[in-house]
């Protein structure tokens, strides 16, 4: 009777230890897993604006009420897949990347209206030239933070 009381309570042991192991793993998991892995590659479609299209400036650049009005548009149509701050959701890249940040207005202003459709980025060109500018606006207001610590730095 003692031995299967033991072989029971041993038992027991096993199964809290590893119940704790198993939840000490999960809680972790949030911190690493979710967030999407930064990939320079995904940014390759920037490099095909024309010269033409890279030169455009942004007619809107002195208007101080461009950003805010980018932010409401950018949560009313960027967000679901970028991520309320632009940071990345497993649907879409971050807009925070060198890669996008370093872009010249112009060229967001060209991705914007042809999007990258065979990758799930969606043509824009149905918002009105403006809002498309006061969106390049807010994405520039963002500023450079490559998403995950780590990461290799990408070449300027
Ligand atoms: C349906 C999901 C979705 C929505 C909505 C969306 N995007 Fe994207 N976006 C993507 C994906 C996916 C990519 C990556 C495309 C690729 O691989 O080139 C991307 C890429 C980009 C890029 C980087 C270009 C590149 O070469 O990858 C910019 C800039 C961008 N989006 C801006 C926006 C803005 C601004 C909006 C809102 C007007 C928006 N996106 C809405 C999915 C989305």
């Amino acid at each position: 009777m003692k031995t299967i009381a033991a072989a029971l309570a041993v038992c027991a042991w096993f199964l809290v230890v590893s119940v704790v192991l198993a939840q000490s793993q999960n809680s972790d998991k949030p911190a690493g897993g979710a967030t999407p892995s930064y990939d320079p590659s995904v940014y390759a479609e920037l490099q095909k604006a024309s010269k033409k299209a890279r030169g455009r400036t942004n007619p809107l650049e002195n208007d101080p009420d461009a950003v805010a009005a980018g932010a409401i548009l950018f949560e009313q149509h960027c967000a679901e897949c970028h991520g309320k701050s632009a940071e990345a959701t497993r649907k879409a890249p971050s807009l925070r990347a060198p890669e996008v940040q370093n872009a010249t207005p112009g060229t967001l202003f060209w991705l914007l209206t042809n999007g990258v459709v065979r990758k799930n980025m969606p043509v824009w060109s149905k918002l009105p030239e403006p809002q498309r500018w006061q969106l390049v606006r807010y994405i520039k207001s963002l500023g450079v933070s490559v998403p995950e610590a780590g990461s290799p730095a990408p070449k300027p």
